[in-house]
């Protein structure tokens, strides 16, 4: 692997195809152990966990469902400080067993702003699952139940995480070059 450039920004090889999927598999096996019964309902938060939520959802090995949302607060490679609900939340979860599932937890905003939302549908609970999260950028009280990798305070792209529209289709994830 190589660098590659994105608009015009430089990314290196940071985390590979292999390593997430164990990564992957592990989570997914121990949310089959931690829900078995439960009839688990999945919220994806788009665009950005599409790909993580895909193969999470897979690895699940118990009835489970799923539904997405669309939140937004990025521009760019910075937080724009507002979170804006473009798709909300789908139908009745009052007494389902909610696992929001998202890409990345870097300030904590989008999830401070949708959380407090999802609780007021009286779900019976709520656990979070994400694929990294940079607890350096941290601003808010959230905590996610499962983490595939902790990173540095660092821009990634790849598996689903975007530099500007781009990059989310790479299957392996890559960081910031050129500071
Ligand atoms: P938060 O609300 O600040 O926690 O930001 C969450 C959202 O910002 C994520 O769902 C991502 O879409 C985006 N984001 C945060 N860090 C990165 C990154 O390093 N690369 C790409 N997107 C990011
Ligand atoms: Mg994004």
């Amino acid at each position: 692997m190589s660098l590659i450039k994105l608009h015009d920004r430089c990314f290196r090889p940071f985390i590979n195809r292999q390593q997430i999927a164990e990564r992957v598999n592990s989570l997914g096996a121990e949310i089959t152990k931690d829900y078995h019964g439960l009839d688990p309902l999945f919220i994806s938060i788009l665009n950005g966990s599409f790909i993580f939520a895909a193969d999470l959802f897979r690895e699940v090995k118990t009835h489970a469902e799923i539904a997405f949302v669309k939140l937004s607060s990025y521009s760019g490679m910075a937080s724009s400080g507002t979170v804006i609900t473009e798709i909300g939340i789908p139908g009745d979860i009052t007494g389902r067993h909610i696992v929001i599932v998202e890409d990345i937890i870097d300030t904590g905003r989008t999830l401070a702003a949708f959380i407090p939302e999802l609780l007021k549908e009286n779900p019976a609970s709520v656990k979070l699952a994400c694929f990294l999260s940079k607890p350096e950028a941290l601003q808010h009280d959230i905590k996610a139940d499962y983490t595939c990798f902790e990173i540095q305070n660092e821009f990634v792209v790849g598996y689903g995480l975007d530099y500007d529209g781009l990059g989310r289709n790479l299957p392996d994830l890559y960081i910031l070059a050129d500071q």
